[in-house]
């Protein structure tokens, strides 16, 4: 599993030591470059154990945090599930919003902060609670499944989030146990597409998507197959449907990950955001990546120095109003159960 990090008490003392801290990024950036994030990082670890802090990362924060500073990494469902676990009494979360208010909602007695407020996502800004009211309206008795890029007042109006790593599972169990044959699936309508494919279930679904993953078409993919013949392609299935048609697998980040890890391709391209090829390739020597990919604006919001300044000041602090995160949380709390 290319998605977990040793735990923070691992040894905390020696990752103050510059030493060490260079040791724990060395081979995934070079020492030139490690020399203008070394301060930080050095008072990143201080501040972790002085504050009784955790810094998750999602995997397309860029390699200083996510090799230099995170205790966990992972996808958008890993770290959820590491923010309904961990014992630390502060949670910064490198990523975007929506991931910081999952944070929240799962742990409304802990500080969560994000070191940039206006890390957003273009799917969380794509649909309201009152979109959602009026397509239950719309649509009385089928069930609602949200993807966790949404807002908490979204998720209270749902009945299960899904993330990308679990969409499939959850839109069949809740068919299963619903005992319908469609689902309200919100709000990115190339996942709902791309599930509605794989299993055969109707979907109804709102016109949102990742302005990220969204940009990629089938002809790049038909460009990157002569380019580099032979190579094995994985696409995000936030992705337009033709494009993961043409690619050879889709998952989510961590599920991307794994397939490099696990089936070592000689040659890979991953469609998704620039950053996650830069986190797995040190780790994955035998696997020669073709490296195109498209920026978050949102996820590159965050730095090693933003990360510094929020453990300092403990801000930005995300506040969720407790009687939307209790709704919120059923939602979120159904989805770890499946
Ligand atoms: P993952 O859950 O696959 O990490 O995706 C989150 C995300 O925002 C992808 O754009
Ligand atoms: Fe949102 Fe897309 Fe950025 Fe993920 S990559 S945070 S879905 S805008």
């Amino acid at each position: 599993m290319s998605f977990a990090l040793a735990p923070r008490s691992a040894a905390p003392q020696r990752l103050v030591d510059a030493a060490a801290l260079y040791a724990r990024v060395g081979g995934h950036i070079p020492k030139f470059e490690w020399d203008s994030f070394a301060d930080d990082a050095a008072a990143i670890e201080r501040l972790k154990i002085e504050r009784d802090a955790i810094v998750l990362a999602h995997n397309y924060q860029t390699p200083e945090i996510y090799h230099g500073v995170a205790d966990i990494v992972g996808d958008s469902l890993a770290l959820a599930r590491e923010a309904g676990k961990t014992s630390a009494s502060v949670i910064v979360m490198a990523g975007v919003h929506f991931m910081a208010e999952t944070a929240k909602i799962l742990n409304p007695d802990k500080t969560v902060l994000i070191p940039d407020a206006r890390a957003g996502c273009s799917l969380a800004e794509s649909i309201t609670a009152a979109d959602v009211r009026a397509l239950k309206a719309q649509y009385p008795g089928v069930p609602v499944v949200t993807y966790v890029n949404t807002s908490a007042e979204v998720k209270a109006e749902t009945d299960v989030c899904c993330t990308s790593g679990n969409a499939k599972k959850v839109v069949e169990t809740v068919v299963r146990e619903w005992g319908v044959n469609r689902v309200i699936m919100i709000p990115d309508k190339y996942l709902a597409a791309n599930i509605g494919r794989e299993t055969g279930i109707e979907m109804i679904t709102w016109d949102g998507a990742c302005e990220v993953h969204e940009r990629f078409t089938p002809q790049d993919i038909a460009e990157y197959r002569d380019a580099m013949p032979g190579v094995v392609v994985l696409a995000h299935p936030e992705c337009p449907p033709e494009v993961v048609a043409a690619a050879d697998y889709s998952g989510s980040t961590a599920g991307i990950a794994d397939y490099i890890s696990g089936r070592k391709p000689k040659k890979a391209v991953l469609i998704t955001e620039c950053s996650m090829a830069d986190n797995i390739a040190a780790l994955n020597p035998e696997t020669e990546f073709l490296r195109p990919c498209n920026l978050c604006p949102h996820m590159k919001r965050i730095t090693l120095n933003g990360i510094r300044r929020s453990l300092e000041t403990l801000t930005t602090e995300v506040l969720v109003d407790p009687a939307i995160a209790a709704r919120a949380r059923q939602a979120v709390e159904r989805m770890l159960a499946i």
